[in-house]
């Protein structure tokens, strides 16, 4: 197991679609481990979603898990989940504002417009098809991921860059204290 980079803003692989996962590379020890990789890092970083283009490589695979998470304290958990060429459809057209942040972007926070319920189609890290509904939160990480997938990140998806804050002056003014 391994840690890799992170990428940040400004860096091409971000801005690429990235290529399907041909399906006889799935089984193998090398793309393994690179899933394995990714759990890692995403689990270093505290993130709750990792797409391969944020550690430089163009091809469509995300993983995400919510555990009972410190920065998104009011978010129900998700299980660790690998997404090979994964499909999105919109299933309710009610979007939803929330705060999201982004490994490769570090240290800012916006609130995102997201649609509320969709359902993903994806492969499995076994090459397994996979296919559920997702709301709310688990809707809004899978949404952040797949932008990332296409070459878009949360800043694009923001109607006003108004609310993009330090994470710093997010715990300061933003974060409802209780
Ligand atoms: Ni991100």
């Amino acid at each position: 197991m391994a840690i890799l980079k992170v990428c940040r803003l400004g860096h091409p692989v971000l801005r690429r679609i990235a290529e399907p996962v041909p399906l006889d590379t799935i089984p193998t020890p090398a793309f393994q481990q690179f899933i394995d990789d990714m759990i890692e890092t995403m689990h270093e970083y505290d993130g709750v979603g990792l797409a391969a283009p944020q550690v430089h490589v163009a091809q469509q695979v995300a993983v995400l898990e919510v555990a009972k998470h410190p920065r998104y304290p009011e978010a129900p958990a998700v299980p660790l989940t690998v997404l090979i060429n994964p499909r999105v459809t919109i299933l309710s057209e009610d979007t939803v504002d929330g705060w999201e942040g982004c490994l490769s972007i570090p240290d800012l926070r916006g609130v995102v417009p997201r649609y509320r319920e969709l359902r993903v189609e994806a492969l499995d890290r076994h090459g397994n098809p996979l296919s559920f509904v997702a709301t709310d939160f688990h809707a809004r990480v899978i949404q952040h991921e797949y932008d990332h997938l296409q070459g878009k990140v949360y800043m694009d998806r923001m109607p006003s860059l108004a609310t993009l804050t330090h994470l710093l002056e997010w715990q300061r003014y933003w974060v409802k204290h209780e």
